[in-house]
């Protein structure tokens, strides 16, 4: 295909503050777009994958102050150091095409062209923000931002001010904003989007005009007109998405055919600037709009939102160095809906690296290898048996894998695509077990017939590995390489029988080795536990042995209000509802599990007469004791399943928020067997 026929695809990540290091949340979002990026490539397409960092504003430079560095200095420093932005992408695997900075001269030209031809207009005009200002913090707050009437940030008592400021006329593009989000598929998942339009559009006093400049700070865009004002960052950074593409400035004219974006990957809590006043400024330039905002869920850590001062980031150098890039990436996208938010635990990471990764992927891989291998010395024959019937279920759907795999990709649902794929493996790793190759190889008339099994399996694996490779893109070029298929493509991808029938296969290493779960996750806390002090400055040694200070008191103070609501859910039917059998139960024995710092095992009294035994990973809440002799609900005909080695019945019911974690405890008159109505 010509270059200028080729699909182009323009693809972004949120330009990260590089205010401090960024942790597993941060790449949660850049390992998708990268997936995507790969994936298009595979298929052809002309990709422009960009990222980079949002440097102005206020926080930066405070924090360069506090660090007695000039603005530029400081960020220099946490974009290009070790361990800074740069380098964590790298660390990833990250195959960004562009890094902006918005401190780039070029974008310093494309933001203050931008501002003045919108004042030029009419859509950004001059006035006066009031508001409540916080002097040490140098921010302005509205009353019901404040926390018990004192500046949210640092606690302090603000005063009534007034500063001038330019003005973007937002309330203009109102009606066009809405029908956009209302009327089409800009934004996506679509749960966002009545969030976006009853808060910000139809809410009383409808949508505001946005304040676009301020005088109070200097690190910033300064407007060229009137340089006592610097551009807001906001109206700066997003349009970081089209000064690297050359838009009014000298970067080139790749705008004119890339822009506008196919999509930007952004977190949920900045949708509000990307779905709203993004368009809005995009229709007062007169530039198309991008094809889709997608707003993806927040990775927590054990329930809680991820934040430094918590302690509980969850680092990414030390996952990879454990665990390698390829398994966190997948195990990131394999585990989270993309859409949602998603509850990142060490026990769920070492669970999909052993059970996908090792278990199922890296068997098979292993397993056809060694047994080619074995029976063929490493090449099977050219002459091989004809497919039977019973090998047509496998041959179809690794023949279809590609085109289900695709529809799920160009609707970003990564969980289900890796989903799909790991149907087939499992389907591998059954024929296996039908076709028994170890029996066919005992008698040499069998050989052929072995010979086709193992053909099927290495086809198999092939598709599978191939499709891989967005994801995993090391791993996904070992695989092939394994098996003799390093040349493919993504056509090659969609039949079945295209490896040469005597391609050459090589043993190696287990690409996955299988984890020791009670041991790494011991270690893990160890150093993670070590990291948080640190972090945090030891704040845990500094207050006490907290463990024995009660159930919050080790958290801090409470964020359960503050914490994010959870994702809605799709609608059930009633009769769904009723398959699930809750139970009251009384707590008969309960200690905490060994080597566990969040497990507690309960003997449970379901009115049966033989104990019942459930693991509940609630120990940084309840102390054993406190829940000798209490009614609780239990749900009791969830499948048994082994956590630490021990055989968990059932599960504990319970509401979390934020911070806090509360059972659900009955009073003594409903007696223990009781079922839930
Ligand atoms: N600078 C703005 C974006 C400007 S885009 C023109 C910004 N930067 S940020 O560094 O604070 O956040 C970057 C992205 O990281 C956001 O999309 C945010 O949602 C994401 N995440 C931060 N913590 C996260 C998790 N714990 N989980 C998933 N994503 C999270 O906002």
């Amino acid at each position: 295909m010509c270059e200028k026929c080729k699909e182009k695809f323009f693809i972004t990540t949120p330009l990260y503050y590089p205010s401090s290091r960024l942790h597993i949340g941060h790449a949660y979002c850049t390992v998708a777009t990268d997936v995507m990026a790969r994936y298009k490539r595979m298929r052809g397409a002309d990709v422009i994958f960009l990222t980079g960092t949002d440097e102005h504003g206020q926080k930066i430079e405070n924090k360069a102050r506090e660090a007695d560095v000039t603005p530029k200095q400081f960020v220099d420093g946490v974009v290009e150091a070790p361990k800074g932005v740069k380098d964590l992408w790298k660390l990833m695997n990250v195959s960004y095409d562009r890094f902006i900075r918005t401190t780039d001269e070029s974008h310093l030209k494309t933001v203050q062209q931008v501002f003045r031809t919108m004042y030029d207009k009419g859509d950004i005009y001059k006035g006066y923000y009031e508001g409540l200002y916080c002097t040490p913090c140098e921010a302005f707050w509205t009353e019901n931002q404040l926390k018990d009437g004192k500046c949210p940030d640092c606690g302090r008592e603000v005063q009534p001010a007034r500063e001038e400021a330019y003005f973007f006329r937002a309330s203009k593009y109102a009606d066009r904003v809405r029908k956009l989000l209302t009327e089409t598929d800009f934004l996506e998942p679509k749960s966002r989007v009545n969030e976006m339009v009853n808060n910000f559009i139809d809410c009383e006093g409808g949508l505001q005009d946005l304040c676009v400049s301020r005088t109070s700070f200097s690190w910033g865009v300064p407007v060229d007109f009137d340089d006592k004002h610097v551009v807001y960052v906001w109206l700066d950074a997003l349009f970081g998405y089209l000064s690297p593409l050359g838009y009014l400035n000298e970067n080139g004219e790749d705008w004119k055919c890339f822009w506008p974006a196919d999509v930007h990957f952004i977190g949920k809590e900045i949708v509000r600037f990307h779905a709203i006043y993004w368009p809005a400024f995009l229709m007062s330039m007169e530039l198309p709009l991008p094809k889709k905002i997608y707003g993806h869920g927040w990775l927590n850590f054990n329930g809680d939102k991820m934040s430094k001062s918590k302690g509980n980031v969850v680092d990414p150098y030390l996952l990879a160095e454990r665990y390698g890039v390829d398994a966190l990436r997948f195990f990131m996208l394999r585990t989270f809906p993309f859409g949602s938010d998603g509850n990142f635990t060490n026990e769920t990471l070492i669970s999909c690296i052993n059970v996908d990764l090792a278990n199922d992927l890296g068997n098979l891989v292993s397993r056809t290898v060694a047994m080619v291998g074995k029976y063929f010395g490493g090449q099977l024959p050219l002459e091989q048996q004809e497919d039977e019937e019973k090998d047509d279920e496998l041959i179809t759907q690794a023949c279809d894998l590609v085109h289900v795999y695709a529809e799920q990709m160009e609707k970003y649902a990564f969980q289900n695509a890796l989903g799909e794929i790991f149907k087939v493996i499992g389907r591998a790793n059954k024929y296996i077990d039908e076709n028994e190759p170890w029996k066919l190889a005992k008698d040499e008339a069998n050989k052929p017939r072995l010979a086709r099994v193992l053909y099927n399996l290495l086809e198999t694996v092939r598709i599978c590995g191939g499709l891989l490779r967005p994801f995993m893109p090391a791993a996904s070029a070992e695989i092939m390489k394994r098996i003799g298929a390093a040349e493919y493509d993504w056509d090659s991808l969609a039949f079945f029988g295209t490896l040469y029938r005597d391609a050459k296969v090589e043993n190696g290493p287990a690409l996955f080795p299988r984890i020791d779960a009670a041991k790494e996750l011991e270690e893990l806390e160890k150093l993670q536990a070590a990291q948080a002090a640190e972090a945090t400055g030891n704040r845990q040694q500094a207050t006490g042995n907290e463990a024995t200070v009660g159930a919050d008191a080790h958290i801090g103070p409470s964020e359960a209000e503050d914490a994010p609501l959870p994702e809605p859910l799709p609608e059930i039917a009633f009769d769904d509802f009723q398959k699930v059998e809750m139970t009251v139960v009384k707590v008969l024995a309960c200690e905490n599990v060994k080597k566990s710092e969040k497990l507690l095992k309960f003997q449970l009294d379901d009115g049966t007469g033989t104990p019942r035994q459930i693991l509940s990973g609630i120990a940084k809440y309840y102390k054993p004791e406190e829940l000798l002799g209490k009614t609780l609900v239990a749900v009791t005909n969830l499948a048994p399943r082994k956590m630490m080695g021990q055989l968990s019945c059932g599960m504990l019911l319970s509401a979390e928020r934020g911070d806090k974690l509360r059972l659900l405890i009955l009073d003594d008159a409903i007696p223990a067997g009781s079922r839930l109505c």
